[in-house]
């Protein structure tokens, strides 16, 4: 038995497998995301470790036989958070999180020394790690000197669970600070944001055995023998191992609280101008790039809270894909980062009239985030990158328009896996897997079965083509008004 840990956003998800990959018992916890301040997103790292403790004793009463024979824990985490720690392994002050963005003027800062983009393969985005602690030593200087040690979210599990202060390459590379060709810290990149390297922890390969679960935890969930802990690896490193996704040319559009269009590479081959993010995989010697638009499903969230209709309701409002609505919507709720790394930029209806419906407002929000990722595929085909196999993956495949309209809107088929287990909770578990029997990764993360491929319409292809160039039209509007 492996158990896949996705600790996400808004909750932490368990799923325990069997030798074959396939799901035995599962389970839910869920905490808060607290914004003390426009602009500021942070969690407890204790409300993760009450939630790892309340989704494994779920398992242990839900599958007993099962929880006894667990063999291994593989670990998928939100990128970014800083948890910083002192001298004795206590967290210092709440985890600043991905979506943060009190740090926008440090990331600027970072962003312009010569060297930083070439080196970790990015933009420094006002929610990656470095300039979070750039920020914390101008406005708390006495909590920075505080600081021992650095860890990412799910790190700071791993921590709790064996004792080891271990990173992998994948989460390591959306900080800054990592070499991410070279998939070593950067002594440069950490000094630019006054750090060093004895305050990270080791670096290691997603599929690498950390340590073993702590005796005490073995004990409570019930587990019969030694437990190999994985180091696990960011959200979409490890969505991608869900779904097998490592060659070039493979990827994934993800219709999720945010959208990402990834492609995996073979090689470090990065073009930070875009905008693309390029980070280590989960998996040693290969890479993935990737398109990120903040707000995805969220736009639709955004929408059902207003209208006061479920998501799923809403989404009952359309039927066939017929072209594109006259409305466009920005879909910038929460900044941009591909193509415009912009924080500050808000979403817009543009278009409205007296005869705008309910359908129409749902028809533009799904048509927006269709062309904001269009806008991730054409930056992401700007740094070489050609993907032909694309699975459709995230909560937004359920509605048919949608899917259908981002085959046409990309100009791409896009797959639709078979009801099941495909996402980061399994990837965690495979990574747990691999680290526990040395297996080869690609034998073991295999891709899902598919239920069917959605092909672009041939027949809207021009006018949801000449829709998208009327929306890339709107930022630099945008922009001159918010
Ligand atoms: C990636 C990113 C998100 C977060 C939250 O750069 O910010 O994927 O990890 O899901």
């Amino acid at each position: 038995m492996y158990l896949g840990l996705d600790l996400g956003t808004s909750g932490l998800r368990a799923l325990l497998v069997d030798e074959g990959g396939v799901t035995v018992a599962e389970a839910e916890a869920h905490y808060e995301v607290r914004h003390p301040h426009p602009g500021w997103s942070e969690q407890d790292p204790s409300d993760w470790i009450l939630a790892c403790g309340s989704v494994m004793t779920a398992l242990r009463d839900k599958a007993p036989e099962a929880m006894a024979a667990l063999k291994g824990i593989g670990l998928s985490g939100h990128m970014h958070g800083a948890v910083a720690l002192d001298g004795q392994g206590d967290v210092i002050r709440p985890c600043i999180l991905w979506n943060d963005t009190r740090s926008a003027e440090q990331a600027v800062r970072l962003d312009a020394l010569p060297g930083v983009r070439e080196v970790s393969g990015n933009i420094v985005f006002p929610g990656f790690t470095a300039p979070k602690l750039a920020w914390m030593a101008e406005h708390e200087p006495d909590l920075f000197a505080r600081i021992d040690k650095v860890l990412l979210p799910k790190d700071y599990l791993v921590m709790w669970m064996t004792g080891e202060v271990v990173s992998d390459m994948s989460d390591a590379s959306g900080s800054s600070w990592l070499d991410t060709g070279a998939r070593v810290w950067s002594d440069d990149l950490l000094a630019a944001s006054g750090m060093r390297a004895d305050q990270m922890p080791r670096v290691v390969e997603g599929c690498a055995r950390v340590g073993e679960l702590r005796a005490p935890l073995v004990a409570d969930w019930g587990i019969s023998g030694p437990v190999t802990v994985a180091a696990g690896g960011a959200d979409n490193a490890v969505a991608a191992c869900g779904v097998g996704c490592f060659a070039e040319g493979q990827g994934f559009v993800s219709l999720g609280t945010s959208g990402v269009l990834l492609a995996a590479k073979d090689s470090f081959a990065p073009d930070p101008a875009t905008a693309v993010h390029t980070f280590c995989h989960a998996v040693p010697d290969r890479w993935y790039q990737m398109g990120v638009i903040l707000a995805a499903t969220d736009c639709l969230n955004w929408l059902s809270k207003r209208l006061k209709k479920t998501p799923a309701e809403l989404a009952g409002l359309l039927g066939d894909v017929s072209g594109p609505s006259d409305v466009l919507f920005l879909p910038y709720l929460s900044g941009e980062r591909t193509p415009h790394n912009d924080s500050d930029i808000r979403g817009a209806f543009v278009g409205l009239g007296v005869d705008t419906d309910d359908a129409t407002l749902v028809q533009a929000v799904m048509e927006g985030v269709c062309f904001a990722l269009r806008d991730c595929h054409e930056a992401l085909k700007a740094t070489g990158t050609d993907l032909k196999s694309v699975l459709a993956i995230g909560g937004g495949t359920k509605s048919a328009f949608w899917v259908e309209t981002l085959a046409t809107v990309l100009d791409l088929p896009l797959d639709l896996p078979d009801a099941g287990e495909f996402g980061a909770a399994l990837g965690a578990a495979h990574l747990a897997r691999v680290a526990v029997t040395g297996e080869m990764p690609e034998t073991v993360m295999t891709r899902p079965k598919i239920a069917g491929t959605i092909h672009p319409r041939d027949d809207l292809r021009e006018a949801y083509d000449a829709a998208y160039h009327r929306f890339t039209r709107l930022y630099p509007v945008m922009k001159d008004v918010v």
